[in-house]
């Protein structure tokens, strides 16, 4: 286990792998927990946003355990295809398995691979989301041009992750939640330094207007931040 100073630092994408790889047997739990259920709601929202629909090719980048694949799944149904990708094969594995219980037959497909070099053609999808990744990924405008490139002209992507609301006292109030409960909870599993590095990485991580000036100097022609949950978390919607 690093020190845990080093949890304040960016991490190197090797240590963002290991630490997918090494949560990935609670993380479903956790979220489900420590959300109330409600990242449920935010993910289906994200589906709803990225404009998916029946007979779609679509994809879910940093797909993790599968969340927002399977939801994606359900709106393009059996006429579309779905390809999530994630470069941590531990949580891969789960999607897999989650999957299978749900959707024996295509249209899912799971790949190992990064978000910084996706393995598709250009203009491969109708539409994209990508849930909790952008804050995860070592080079945020790599990620917002490779999800372009690959993005059919006119295709939308919907990306979910944490946000540092404005008003402060909600600010505080989500601040003390990560402290007082994410982390200890996190703790009941051995994980603690897994969990504590949400906040630092939350700091570093563009504010809403910062995403849409990143997304517009990605090449996407509309992007638009909805702050949800009071602020606390926040869907970016871009347009190529
Ligand atoms: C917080 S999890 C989110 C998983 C899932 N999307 C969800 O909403 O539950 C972030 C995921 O991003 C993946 N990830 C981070 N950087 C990546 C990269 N460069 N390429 C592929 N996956 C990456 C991690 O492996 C991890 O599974």
């Amino acid at each position: 286990m690093e020190p845990a100073s080093s949890i304040f630092k960016p991490m190197t994408s090797d240590r963002v792998r290991t630490l997918f790889n090494r949560i990935a047997p609670v993380y479903d739990q956790l979220n489900t927990w420590l959300s109330l259920g409600q990242h449920r709601i935010w993910k289906q929202m994200t589906v709803k946003w990225s404009g998916a629909k029946a007979g779609d090719t679509c994809l879910d980048v940093c797909c993790g355990s599968g969340d927002l694949a399977l939801l994606l799944a359900q709106a393009v149904g059996a006429s579309g295809r779905v390809m999530g990708i994630d470069f941590a094969a531990e949580q891969l594995a789960i999607a897999q398995q989650r999957s299978q219980q749900h959707y024996p037959v295509p249209p899912l497909t799971w790949l190992e691979g990064d978000a910084l070099a996706l393995p598709f053609a250009d203009h491969e999808f109708d539409a994209a989301t990508m849930g909790y990744g952008l804050r995860n990924v070592t080079d945020i405008p790599r990620s917002l041009k490779e999800l372009h490139r690959v993005l059919k002209p006119h295709a939308k992507a919907a990306i979910l992750d944490f946000h540092r609301p404005s008003n402060a006292q909600i600010r505080a109030l989500q601040q003390w939640y990560l402290d007082a409960i994410v982390v200890p909870a996190a703790q009941q599993f051995g994980l603690t330094e897994e969990y504590a590095y949400i906040a630092p990485s939350l700091d570093r991580f563009p504010t809403g207007a910062e995403q849409v000036t990143l997304a517009r100097q990605a090449g996407f022609v509309s992007a638009t931040h909805y702050p949800i949950a009071g602020g606390t978390m926040g869907v970016l919607v871009v347009m190529k």
